[in-house]
């Protein structure tokens, strides 16, 4: 375990990682710079015969987005959108995309045979590192039960191959699933142990930190909090909502080989889920982007399905909320839904955002109202291709939304962006 400063949190439970706590989420509002504009449906859908959502993108260990034989690589969640959008997570399963130009993409094969493990997969991250593939997902659900189940686990495919010619990219197996990280109880709650909302072990991020050369993969995940806890001032329904940011090293580099380590950052009486956690470099500074939902904040908190994200000088530092409340992206009050799971990534010198086409036309307090809509509706309001992509100023401890590419624009480092002066951000309207 890497030497870290023990003295300044503590609770009943000894040290604690960084907070985002109640006072700073206390803050949270919408503001021109963090809505992002309506989403118009896209002219065309490379994948109108599938939903898709969650979405990353091949890189190498230093993060650079990477490309085989000039096809850069794209992974999505999918189903079929024969399937009530609501389903598709009982289903999901990883499928690839390929570009040359970032513009247009094309595929949408699976990426494994049917022997990956869980019942189905849910989001990752790829890395190709000295010429093989380390695709890591959440095993979602074991795969040994009948009934569909929500047990996660972290896994890696990996050993096959992507091959590519002038027409294409295909996978080639064969590939070997291993399970590479499960739940400690103690710095990471366990199924056993999780109280109230369905709990997370999710959403592996590989990520090799510039400054130290550690390697390192985040994920998804909750604190355990014991029921005599002084956390959330004593406050049991404060305190179910418990996520964290989880993160393992390898302490040999080897992309296979995990130990776990204390959280980077809680979020314990504030929110249950802090989804996809992800780490840019600007400046020298780590900013800390996860993606949240209005439903899974605590009692008492109104927040909003959102990108947000934190600034330390170091990985595991201590990190302070971008923009005082720790909201970067959000969807218009109109549309509180119309686009979620955002990932962000350097571009020159900006951060692009990229995220799926969600629930659009839908003003509910909640996506638990979508399940009242008729099918039809349901079919109707949800986007499920990727949503278009943001492009975010950074400075220090602020963030803002200065302008928008098109769906599924995911540009290459030669295109140069057009210029946002004329930029109009969208009226925000307060908390709504
Ligand atoms: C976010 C998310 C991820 C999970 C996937 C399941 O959109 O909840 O955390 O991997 O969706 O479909």
């Amino acid at each position: 375990m890497s030497e870290r400063n023990t003295d300044s949190r503590r609770s009943t439970e000894g040290w604690l990682p960084p907070q985002w706590t109640r006072s700073q989420a206390g803050r949270l509002e919408r503001t021109p710079e963090t809505v992002a504009p309506v989403i118009e449906p896209p002219p065309e859908d490379p994948a109108a015969d599938l939903h898709i959502w969650d979405t990353w993108l091949l890189r190498d260990r230093h993060g650079e987005i990477a490309e085989i034989n000039g096809w850069r690589v794209l992974f999505s969640l999918t189903a079929s959108e024969e399937l009530l959008p609501g389903k598709r997570h009982d289903v999901a399963e990883i499928r690839f995309f390929y570009s040359r130009n970032g513009t247009e993409w094309h595929g949408g094969n699976t990426v494994f045979e049917s022997d990956a493990l869980g019942q189905r997969q849910w989001a990752g991250s790829a890395l190709y590192d000295d010429g093989e593939l380390y695709l890591y997902y959440t095993a979602a659900g074991d795969e040994s039960a009948d009934e569909l189940n929500y047990t996660q686990r972290i896994a890696v495919g990996h050993g096959g191959r992507f091959e590519a010619d002038e027409d294409g990219v295909w996978s080639e197996g064969p590939w070997r699933h291993e399970t590479i990280l499960e739940p400690d109880g103690e710095w990471y709650e366990n199924e056993n142990q999780s109280k109230g909302m369905i709990y997370t072990f999710r959403d592996p991020w590989f990520f090799e930190d510039p400054e130290t050369g550690e390697t390192n993969l985040l994920f998804e995940a909750n604190t355990p909090v014991p029921v005599d806890s002084d956390r959330c001032d004593g406050d049991e329904a404060q305190a179910e909502f418990n996520g964290c940011v989880g993160v393992a090293t390898s302490p040999s580099g080897d992309p296979l080989d995990w130990e776990l380590e204390p959280p980077l950052l809680d979020g314990v009486c504030v929110n249950q889920e802090l989804e996809r956690p992800h780490v840019v470099i600007r400046d020298g500074r780590y900013y800390l982007f996860f993606s949240s939902h209005m439903h899974t904040f605590s009692p008492g908190l109104r927040g909003f399905d959102g990108l947000y994200g934190f600034v330390a000088d170091s990985l595991r530092g201590e990190y302070e909320p971008l923009n005082g409340s720790g909201l970067v992206v959000t969807n218009p009050a109109s549309v509180p839904f119309q686009a979620y799971s955002w990932m962000a990534f350097p571009y020159r010198d900006e951060i692009l955002v990229q995220s799926f086409y969600n629930y659009r036309e839908f003003a509910g307090d909640s996506l638990d109202g979508i399940a009242d809509l008729s099918e039809a509706e349901q079919r109707r309001w949800f986007g499920g291709t990727l949503s278009p992509t943001l492009r975010l100023d950074v400075t220090d401890d602020r963030t803002r939304i200065h302008g928008t590419l098109a769906h599924w624009h995911i540009p290459t480092s030669e295109e140069d962006l057009p210029d946002t002066d004329e930029y109009q951000p969208p009226e925000a309207v307060g908390s709504d």
